[in-house]
Parts: C-alpha cells; sequence; structure tokens
C-alpha cells in the first residue's frame, strides 16, 4: 500500500509522466526511470515478503545484485525492479513468497 514517497524526482517540463499500476493503486510516474525507482516514489515500502520468515522486503542496492527487489509485472513474477524500465500502463503487483512456477515463466516452448 503506497504511502509517503521515500524521496520524489524533481518536476521537470521536458519530463513525460506514465501511469502504473501498484497494487490496484495508479501512480504517475517520469517515463524511463525503473519500476524499483517508480515505486518508491509512489510511496511503496514493501515490494515482496520473505520466503524465510514472510518479512517485508524492499530495494537495497538498486542495481541488480542484491533481489531484494522482487515483484510481478503483468502476470510475470520474480522481476527484479530495480532494472526494468517502466513502461505506460505496466500492473505491478509484490512478489508473495516463493514465485510460482507458470507458462509466463517457462516460454511457450517447456513440454
Ligand atoms: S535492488 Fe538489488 S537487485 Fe534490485
Amino acid at each position: 500500500m503506497p504511502t509517503d514517497a521515500l524521496f520524489s524526482i524533481p518536476k521537470s517540463p521536458n519530463v513525460r509522466l506514465i501511469t502504473i499500476t501498484f497494487e490496484d493503486a495508479k501512480i504517475m510516474v517520469p517515463e524511463g526511470i525503473s519500476v524499483a525507482a517508480a515505486l518508491l516514489t509512489g510511496g511503496a515500502r514493501s515490494f515482496r515478503s520473505s520466503i524465510v520468515s514472510d518479512a517485508p522486503r524492499a530495494p537495497y542496492c538498486m542495481m541488480g545484485v542484491c533481489f531484494e527487489c522482487l515483484v510481478e509485472i503483468d502476470g510475470m513474477p520474480a522481476r527484479q525492479s530495480c532494472l526494468i524500465p517502466v513502461r505506460e500502463g505496466m500492473q505491478i503487483k509484490r512478489q508473495q513468497g516463493a514465485p510460482a512456477l507458470c507458462d509466463a515463466a517457462m516460454g511457450d516452448d517447456h513440454d
């Protein structure tokens, strides 16, 4: 659930804003920033829950190393939100525990 943002991105007339959805809440964010930066700007404090303790987790390194930023993006689980740029209309959800293997994650030719 988005709360007060930890930081904000300065507004500029040259930056185009796009709309993404996090846990059914719409957030306006600058085009081209990472999903993690967009969610932090939107006030998200928890991106996933630990598979061991169910404790809330959030981005730590912001450069693809720690895997603390995993979220579900457009139905695809376990996406590193710090490495993926936002796109208009993206649907993002918290990663709850271990991701389930699904057809989307396995690709179409996994028989
Ligand atoms: S924040 Fe560390 S991998 Fe994304």
